[in-house]
């Protein structure tokens, strides 16, 4: 027998054999759930349903009645199935005590926290991350959080959070991977992998949650917390694949939302949690609500009361209950006067004990509460290294006209300007769970350790940004106006060969609550950026910031233009190592970016309208679709990005396959430096019963170029990406034209047609 044969029978041997231990492991818990149910009270089984906060630290509105005194009982007596934003080792050895060692069963506490992009060391803003489209920097970030997390005492992260997110008002775009189902999809599956590993029960590990199913992401005007109205169109076709993309891969626990969805709160809605993700999706997790948003049924006028709430999210599959208290009350009640079947309760306990089971907490509820590890495992060197790297990978080239990037090491002086340059705090992003306030290198610090001895490095603040707090949980007081900095500035860069300028957003206005109207850059940023051009045209702007901005004056003011997002704990080092070409930028936007706020929500995956433009021999008509005093089109598209090497795509060529398309294009890297490009497929199904867009991702491939050479890249297109979910949730694709698009963004491709029978 051939040795290659052999190898694949040994293997396929290997994962038959893999395959039966988890079967078996998989019966095993199955038994011992069954056992302890069996072994349960009413009111043990509906302790298992509630999650509540810690004692110190809040991340939603504080109920009037909190009483850490009164929560301590509840352990002990069994009526807590988790808490979240408890934290450390001890601190959880400690709540995991009260329950396990008081209550009657011993049923071990699940602890959560928002590990959004990091625990102690900050990884980009997720968003930022799906900026890098390298699934790799991901899955790497959550394993680094999940290390430290877990070492600190944690069983699950609220994360990650895969709304899509067209509306740059809304603050929330930025813990999301951006506008597009395909990027978010290819994402998500690597942040639940990275997070839950191979084994949930390894000390390394911990439980991943998909949220917030669903739909969250398109809240009315860019609000938050506002209503969602979509059709099912773009609910199957859009908002929902990342989220059976987590299912797929076997993410341990979804969060509903605060959202209601077409009439319908999220909590309550059985058809979102009952018939497609438990029913169709045989999603076997648990559901978790969002912070108190049982209750808030009651104020969308979904609810008549707490009870009623109870009633309607459990029954609709909200298995856990989120600080809404309203499991608690009125759950026992429910049942034991037969308005809510105790069978549907059972199921709700049987999956949060299945989770604990694989988690390891019965083998031992203390094994993720190792104070030794936890010195050990957090904020390493390694995991620094992780954020290093993860960050120099998000950051976009938007703009480098002049040539004016890479900087020379040796540059004589440059000119270090802006607030942001300095902050060591913002570019930590915000929801920075247990990241040191001020610990991430700054802009200023990145540069000074990237260039030679010999050169001169200046700065100067320039503007104030922000003033007073700033946190988490608190409005932030922007400074409208502020021009007591430029001059120092304006000296500065005068005499200065190059400046970088940083401009952008403070991390806390992206983030919950934190939707805006005016997405230009704000306070005295522009004014200043105006004057250091009058002094000195070698400026390179950096921006840092969750959304996308609307900056049109940069974009055709600024010789260069990069975007560097909130790049985590080792933001200075990945900014400056792009700036000084130690690394060769390969990110590509993973949103629009608008000439202006009045065209959000701007996404490219759009449709035609029946008067997509106007004809030419119009003159001047107004009939077609279109704003009078803006463009339709993004000022940067999705997936746009720029490398110091440049890419010439040619040779597109489609062929029929015998499942769908086979297209292949050639690259050629037309510079003398080597790069990465990011080869991406966008379809059009021309003629549909569902109206399709008029481009969608469909496929995309990073390769390596090397300086002068030319490569052929390939893709199979099968009805897996030319098909869309029909009404009633069916998934096939439809006979006809098929325009198919390959370019380095969604605006500069090469097209071709084909027609394709399925
Ligand atoms: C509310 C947020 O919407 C959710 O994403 C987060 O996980 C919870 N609060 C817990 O902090």
């Amino acid at each position: 027998m051939k040795t290659w044969m052999m190898l694949v029978l040994i293997l396929s041997g290997i994962l038959v054999e893999a395959q039966s231990t988890m079967d078996e492991k998989d019966e095993k818990i199955a038994r011992q759930v069954q056992e302890l149910l069996d072994k349960m009270t009413l009111a043990e089984k509906v302790g298992q349903t509630n999650l509540y906060n810690g004692t110190w630290e809040f991340t939603g509105p504080v109920p009037a009645d909190d009483n850490s005194q009164e929560k301590a009982e509840l352990i002990k007596n069994g009526g807590v199935g988790g808490m979240l934003n408890v934290l450390t080792a001890k601190g959880t050895r400690e709540a995991q005590k009260l329950a396990v060692e008081n209550s009657r069963l011993g049923i071990p506490l699940i602890f959560g926290y928002d590990v959004i992009h990091g625990y102690r060391t900050m990884l980009p803003v997720p968003l930022a991350q799906a900026a890098s489209w390298d699934p790799e920097v991901a899955r790497k970030g959550a394993e680094v959080a999940a290390r430290e997390a877990a070492a600190s005492g944690l069983h699950w992260t609220f994360s990650p959070m895969i709304d899509i997110s067209r509306d740059a008002r809304w603050g929330r775009i930025m813990e999301s991977a951006g506008e597009d189902a395909f990027l978010t999809s290819v994402m998500t599956k690597a942040w639940v992998e990275g997070y839950q590993g191979e084994d949930l029960s390894a000390v390394h590990t911990i439980a991943a949650c998909a949220k917030h199913f669903a739909a969250y992401g398109f809240a009315e005007g860019g609000r938050d917390y506002n209503t969602v109205q979509i059709s099912d169109q773009t609910l199957y076709n859009v908002v929902l694949p990342p989220f059976k993309v987590a299912a797929d891969a076997g993410v341990a626990t979804f969060m509903n939302a605060f959202n209601e969805l077409n009439g319908v709160p999220a909590n309550g809605s059985e058809f979102l949690q009952r018939d497609i993700l438990k029913g169709k999706w045989g999603f076997d997790g648990f559901v978790v609500s969002d912070w108190g948003s049982i209750g808030e049924m009651i104020t969308h006028g979904f609810a008549a009361n707490d009870k009623d709430a109870a009633r309607k999210a459990m029954r609709a599959g909200s298995d856990m209950d989120m600080e809404a208290r309203a499991y608690e009350k009125h759950l026992e009640a429910l049942v034991s006067s037969g308005e809510l079947d105790e069978k549907i309760l059972d199921d709700a306990v049987r999956r949060i004990l299945t989770i604990k089971f694989k988690l390891g907490l019965f083998e031992d509820p203390y094994r993720y509460c190792d104070e030794q590890r936890e010195s050990e495992s957090i904020g390493t060197t390694e995991n620094l290294a992780v954020a290093r790297e993860a960050g120099r990978k998000s950051i976009v080239l938007l703009k480098n006209d002049k040539g004016l990037l890479p900087l020379p090491k040796d540059v004589k002086s440059i000119a270090v300007i802006g607030q942001l340059a300095n902050s060591k705090d913002v570019p930590l992003g915000s929801w920075r769970a247990q990241a040191v306030t001020n610990s991430a290198v700054s802009v200023l610090e990145g540069i000074e350790s990237a260039v030679s001895s010999d050169t001169e490095v200046t700065f100067a603040k320039g503007y104030t940004l922000t003033t007073g707090r700033r946190t988490f949980i608190h409005e932030l007081t922007i400074v409208p106006e502020d021009e007591t900095g430029f001059d120092e500035a304006i000296a500065v860069a005068k005499s200065a060969e190059v400046t970088v300028l940083v401009l952008g957003e403070d991390c806390f206005q992206t983030g919950e609550g934190r939707s805006q109207t005016d997405i230009q850059l704000k306070g005295s940023q522009l004014a200043l950026f105006r004057e250091l051009m009058k002094v000195n045209q070698n400026i390179v702007v950096v921006l840092m910031n969750g959304r996308p901005l609307a900056i049109p004056e940069l974009a055709a003011e600024a010789p260069a233009l990069v975007e560097t997002w909130f790049a985590g704990s080792q933001a200075g080092h990945s900014i400056a190592d792009v700036l000084f070409g130690k690394y060769n930028p390969s990110g590509k936007l993973p949103v629009s970016f608008p000439y202006h706020v009045g065209q959000e929500p701007l996404y490219y995956d759009r449709k035609s309208t029946g008067r997509p433009q106007t004809n030419a021999t119009d003159d001047g008509l107004v009939f077609w679709s279109h704003y009078t005093d803006a463009p339709n089109e993004a000022l940067y598209p999705f997936g746009y990005g720029l490398s110091y090497a440049n890419f010439a795509y040619d040779q597109l060529k489609l062929s029929k396959s015998d499942n769908g398309v086979t297209v292949s294009v050639s690259i050629t890297n037309t510079s003398s430096l080597d790069g990465i490009e990011t080869v991406q497929v966008y379809v059009h199904d021309v003629v549909a019963s569902w109206t399709q867009p008029t481009k969608r991702l469909v496929a995309y491939k990073q390769v390596e170029l090397k300086a002068g050479s030319t490569y052929t890249v390939e893709f199979e297109l099968t009805e897996q990406e030319l098909g869309f979910y029909h009404q009633g949730y069916e998934f096939y694709a439809e006979d006809g034209t098929f325009v198919v698009m390959v370019g380095g963004n969604s605006r500069d491709v090469l097209k071709k047609s084909i027609d394709l029978s399925f």
